[in-house]
């Protein structure tokens, strides 16, 4: 609602009817001009790959919370964002939510511009699809949190041991 009051071109996505319907009654009941608000029902996987690829100003990631949700949300709305676009994220004490923010914070091309216990904001110093391959991302082998070194040591040595016998 705060993005429509502030007079911006903006798309809403929700699963549920009764969302929708309650977020048009909320503007009716208060004469709010629905003219630039999109409110399109259905779940963010099926629905963002689906939209017009124009550049955005600024995405809000604040809907599923379950693996994989948020980081496709990312992937489909945020690789829509201009550069120097701001990208904020709720929720941040969710494991999900977690996952997508230990990789934005290895990607030196975005930066944590604010930081609350509830939500982060962050510039996008690029601009176009996130899809990449893994030889770009050579941040990610710096960050321990990428490595599961401990349990595969013990895949292979488990391997090694059935080899002997
Ligand atoms: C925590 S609420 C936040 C709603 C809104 N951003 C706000 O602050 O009032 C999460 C919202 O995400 C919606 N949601 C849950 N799973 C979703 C999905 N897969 N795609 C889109 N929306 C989803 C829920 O129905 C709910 O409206």
């Amino acid at each position: 609602m705060l993005f429509v009051r502030l007079g911006t071109t903006h798309t809403s996505i929700a699963p549920w009817e009764s969302e929708i319907a309650s977020l048009k009654r909320y503007c009716e009941e208060r004469g709010i001009a629905q003219d630039r608000l999109e409110l399109i029902q259905g779940f963010s996987d099926e629905v963002l790959p689906t939209l017009p690829k124009d550049e955005l100003d600024l995405v809000l990631i604040d809907g599923g919370h379950g693996f994989p949700t948020p980081i496709i949300d990312w992937y489909y709305a945020a690789g829509r964002l201009r550069n120097h676009g701001v990208l904020v994220i709720d929720d941040v004490q969710l494991p999900a939510v977690q996952m997508l923010l230990a990789f934005l914070d290895a990607d030196p091309r975005w930066t944590r511009i604010e930081t609350t216990p509830k939500w982060v904001a962050y510039r996008r110093d690029s601009e176009g699809t996130l899809q990449e391959g893994h030889e770009k991302q050579d941040f990610l082998g710096e960050s321990r949190m990428w490595t599961h070194s401990a349990p595969r040591t013990r895949i292979f040595d488990r391997l090694r041991l059935n080899k002997k016998t």
